[in-house]
């Protein structure tokens, strides 16, 4: 069975109440509820956090067992060359998603540390981003 974790920065845990013209009216764990029913055969764990250190712990943590990452680095995609070292430094499989369309957005939302170390970007296809990122694990 693969194991799959989605890992969420910073203000995804406001999803559903957060800007919800851009980011939709369903919570994450809404869809994760919904993902986990419709994908039996995986494992698909989540880890959410507004701290820049926790989303680096837990990319180390899980990236050099687990067979995909699924990472919406959220802000910190635009900032933090940590999480970028990071992802360069496991060996795990991360496909980078967003909700938004970050190049239709401020130019500021359209450099990311995660793209040049990721399998694949995923974006602006809602939360469907996240699904299209499960499904792209499947095919391997
Ligand atoms: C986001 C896009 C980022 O620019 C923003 O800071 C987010 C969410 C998205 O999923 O569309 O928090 O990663």
């Amino acid at each position: 069975m693969k194991q799959l974790i989605i890992i969420n920065g910073p203000n995804l845990n406001l999803l559903g109440k957060r800007e919800t013209n851009i980011y939709g009216n369903l919570t994450f764990t809404e869809f994760h509820e919904q993902a986990i029913k419709k994908y039996p055969n995986i494992t698909l764990e989540h880890f959410q956090s507004n701290i820049e250190g926790e989303l680096i712990d837990k990319i180390q943590e899980v990236g050099f067992t687990y067979d995909g990452i699924i990472l919406n680095a959220a802000a910190y995609t635009h900032t933090s060359v940590g999480i970028g070292d990071a992802v360069k430094a496991i060996t795990t499989p991360v496909v980078e998603v967003h909700i938004s369309n970050t190049f239709s957005r401020e130019e500021f939302r359209h450099q990311s540390y995660i793209s040049p170390n990721a399998k694949g970007v995923i974006l602006g296809f809602g939360l469907q981003s996240y699904e299209l990122a499960i499904q792209s694990f499947l095919e391997d």
